[in-house]
């Protein structure tokens, strides 16, 4: 289907028939292969995501994550980000103070991450709280943004309403007249609602979908302080599907 299709209106009607339905087929996951922590699995998935993306047109973004947080009703919102930090010690993204997931977080730090990977017929679920990112790491990440990317940063007052797509590349065009291209990583110094989160997991959840639905899911529930690394760490234990 062509882009420009996606636009059509009124848009074709679904195809009639029974719900598409697709027996999966990984290879699984069990707690002995998996070992005492979950460090390994989550290193050795998001790898053979990102290797895989290569050739699956599905997973473009293989680093694409949903983000969920509630708001100071307790109504969920959940929204897709990407996932620009992962280490030891657990996921994290980036993203405009102005936004609705910041207002969100700051009034309760508590967040669930998914990385679902459709195509591969796997998840990693993260529920844990979130932290600020250290500004070294912050910085270190804008460095590598692009220079309109980053422009689009400063331009944008992330999750406000704006009248119209005009008043936006209106934005876009004043700080880019304010911070000229020159080819440094410097050209646009970092703004101050530019701020990155951090996951500290308390459970970690590996899906890999099976045949006949008999899906294998693995649980990492924290019982102490350490790393994503760290044995004395985790508890393991394997869900009903
Ligand atoms: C594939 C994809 C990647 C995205 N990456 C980011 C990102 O890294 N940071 C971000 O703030 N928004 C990103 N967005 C936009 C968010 O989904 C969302 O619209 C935005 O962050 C505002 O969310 P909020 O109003 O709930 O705070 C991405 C959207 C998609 C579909």
């Amino acid at each position: 289907m062509a882009v420009s299709d996606l636009t059509s209106y009124p848009p074709p009607a679904p195809e009639p028939g029974p719900p598409r339905r697709r027996d999966y087929d990984s290879p699984g996951i069990d707690p002995q292969t998996a070992g005492p922590t979950p460090w390994p699995t989550i290193r050795h998935w998001v790898s053979e995501a990102i290797a895989a993306s290569e050739s699956l047109p599905g997973l473009a973004e293989p680093t694409a994550v949903s983000v969920a947080t509630v708001d100071a009703d307790g109504v969920p919102n959940v929204r897709t980000v990407l996932a620009r930090f992962l280490d030891e010690h657990g996921p994290g993204f980036v993203s405009s103070l102005h936004s609705a997931k910041a207002a969100e977080l700051a009034a309760n730090p508590h967040i669930a991450l998914s990385y679902t990977w459709p195509g591969l017929f796997r998840a990693i679920r993260f529920r844990g709280t979130a932290a600020a990112i250290e500004t070294e790491a912050l910085v270190a990440y804008w460095r590598t943004r692009p220079y309109g990317s980053q422009i689009a940063a400063c331009a944008s007052l992330q999750s406000h309403p704006i009248g119209s797509r005009q008043e936006l590349e209106r934005e876009f065009a004043t700080w880019a007249a304010h911070y000229p291209e020159t080819g440094s990583v410097d050209d646009v110094p970092m703004p101050a609602d530019f701020h990155g989160w951090r996951v500290h997991p308390t459970e970690v959840e590996f899906w890999a979908g099976r045949r006949s639905r008999l899906h294998d899911r693995i649980v990492y529930t924290r019982v102490a302080d350490g790393t994503l690394d760290d044995p004395a760490a985790w508890a393991v234990s394997r869900r009903q599907p």
